[in-house]
């Protein structure tokens, strides 16, 4: 999707349910968001990007429950996890909220009560599955069973090992309590629902409009097309924002989740005003960047709910496709899993970063394994861009020690200006391998160059050759300037390495595309040559 340039950009990544550690697959939200804002700023938007924690729902509480603390205690220590986690991975937030704040509350009873007003909510009497043994009603995963569509093992609101399908209360077979075991019953409770099927008009016509990547906006469009059920929006339990009027009823965490991107805004912008600019007058692209497992959440709840409440609507869902291990679904309880934290023991969080969004398109899945990270570290980042520099350092500063005297090169500015165009195109489809192996391709080309001029005997052939020598040298650092701003959304904390390596001075994080096409300039003195990458032993 383009979004005009004088257009103001809010980028938001789903928010995390702070519920246990980060692992690699949570990234595949956060890293290619990170990318994305990055890059827009370098083509001169002006971008806001916000998260936080999803602190509600009952992940958190049974977390608590089965820790013997508090759902406050749960949701400090895994806030403060994630907002670490991000901060090593310099995923560079401009605010990251969490969804227990006095705001978030306020926005989601004002929300609610406005949905209610215009008779989008109504009251309905369900069954809803009962621990006689605990005495308490079961919400979502504090029941476990058979999911009604497919026959799958299913968590009491998802069918996570199965189909993929939301699950209303009541709509599992055999539950079974998640606090005891024993076998639960269906008692009847009341309850209430949102009229989401009202929807289903506006929705089919916003989501002809929708922009993002296709997987979302067909996923979406397949299921207004089917049926659209009303969504029960309150669930029994003390813990989250409580349902105007009621004592013993919170929302729904998907309802205030969302609402958290509302709230997170107006708390960065706090006293400066102008959180409605996003959110209330349409002035700004707002793009939700999640994974393809929240799409129904985003593309069908979220904007009927902000229609319903008078709200500006998302224009872009960004949806990537799940990362597994080894050909199989992350799961906590098998142990097929990677912690960020581990990883990141071992290896530079810029080459997750480039693996993240190298290995495989945005909407595919990523099937992550050992072999395929230690080859792409050690024949990319290793063997083709680390090389490169590498080679033209050591003889740039052998032999001249400061940018030497020359003009760049048409070729060399033509195969810039080819993949910068590229760049900008894949950032504009959500391609982020493609923006990648763009950027891959002209650190080859730097290769090829460099290799096709054979500096090492033009130096030996007197003041001319020297010279000619000089300008080559010239142009291939040219060509790693322009690497290195090109890849500086992708691998922040390295491309500030080269960046000074190469002698630049300013700060490659604010270097605008525009710089491309600036020769470098002569005289400036060359830095140090030190390995940017180091190989992954398998
Ligand atoms: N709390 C909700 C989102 C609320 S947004 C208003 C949630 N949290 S989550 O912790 O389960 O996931 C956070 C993000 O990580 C989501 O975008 C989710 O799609 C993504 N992923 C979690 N596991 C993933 C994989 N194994 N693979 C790819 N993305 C995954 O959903
Ligand atoms: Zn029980």
């Amino acid at each position: 999707m383009k979004i005009p340039v004088d257009k103001p950009v809010l980028v938001t990544s789903a928010l995390p349910y702070v519920n246990g550690e980060c692992h690699i697959g949570h990234l595949r939200t956060y890293v290619p968001a990170d990318i994305y804002v990055r890059m827009l700023r370098k083509m001169g938007y002006d971008v806001r990007f916000i998260s936080g924690s999803d602190t509600h729902g009952t992940p958190i509480v049974l977390s608590a429950e089965a820790q013997g603390i508090t759902p406050e205690k749960v949701v400090e220590k895994y806030h403060e996890h994630f907002k670490h986690v991000f901060k090593t991975l310099k995923v560079d937030f401009d605010y990251y909220g969490q969804t227990d704040s006095e705001s978030n509350h306020v926005r989601t009873e004002e929300i609610v009560n406005k949905l209610i007003e215009k008779d989008y909510v109504y009251k309905k009497v369900v069954k809803q599955a009962y621990c006689n043994t605990c005495g308490r009603f079961l919400p979502d995963r504090y029941v476990e069973g058979k999911c009604l569509h497919c026959g799958a093992i299913a968590r009491g609101d998802e069918c996570d090992q199965g189909c993929g399908k939301h699950l209303e209360p009541g709509e599992i077979i055999e539950p079974k309590c998640k606090i005891c075991g024993n076998d639960a019953v269906f008692k009847e409770q009341e309850q209430f629902f949102f009229a989401l099927s009202t929807f289903a008009e506006f929705l089919s016509s916003y989501l002809d409009k929708l922009g993002g990547t296709l997987n979302a906006r067909n996923y979406a469009r397949e299921w207004v097309k089917k049926e659209l059920l009303d969504w029960c929006i309150t669930r029994n339990l003390e813990w989250g924002v409580k349902f105007p009027g009621s004592d013993d009823l919170v929302v729904y965490v998907w309802v205030d989740a969302p609402i958290g991107y509302i709230s997170f805004t107006e708390e960065l912008l706090m006293g400066n005003g102008g959180w409605e600019k996003y959110w209330k007058d349409d002035e700004a692209a707002i793009v939700h960047f999640i994974g393809t497992d929240i799409i129904y959440h985003h593309c069908i709840f979220w904007p009927a709910m902000l229609k319903g409440a008078e709200y500006s609507l998302p224009d872009a869902v960004v949806a990537s496709g799940m990362v597994k291990i080894n050909g199989e679904k992350f799961s906590k309880s098998r142990g097929n899993v990677i912690w960020t934290t581990e990883f990141l023991e071992r290896f530079h969080p810029d080459t997750l970063r480039y693996y993240l969004v190298a290995q495989s398109s945005h909407t595919k899945e990523l099937d992550f394994s050992w072999d395929s990270y230690s080859m792409r570290v050690n024949n990319e980042l290793v063997g083709v861009l680390g090389n490169l520099v590498h080679r033209v350092l050591t003889f740039a500063r052998k032999n001249y020690a400061v940018v030497p005297e020359g003009d760049i090169e048409k070729e060399v500015f033509a195969a810039i200006e080819a993949r910068r165009a590229e760049v900008i195109n894949a950032v504009e489809e959500y391609e982020f391998k493609k923006l990648v192996d763009a950027v891959m391709a002209l650190a080859d080309f730097g290769n090829r160059f460099f290799h096709r001029e054979e500096p090492w005997h033009l130096i030996k052939q007197g003041e001319e050759g020297r010279a000619r020598a000089g300008i080559v040298i010239k142009n291939a650092l040219q060509l790693l300037k322009a690497v290195c701003i090109l890849l500086e959304p992708v691998m922040p904390e390295k491309m500030d390495e080269m960046w000074h390596q190469i002698g630049m001075e300013s700060d490659v994080h604010s270097v605008k595309l525009d710089e491309l096409m600036v020769p470098i300039e002569s005289g400036q003195a060359l830095g140090k040559p030190k390995m940017l990458f180091k190989r992954v032993e398998t």
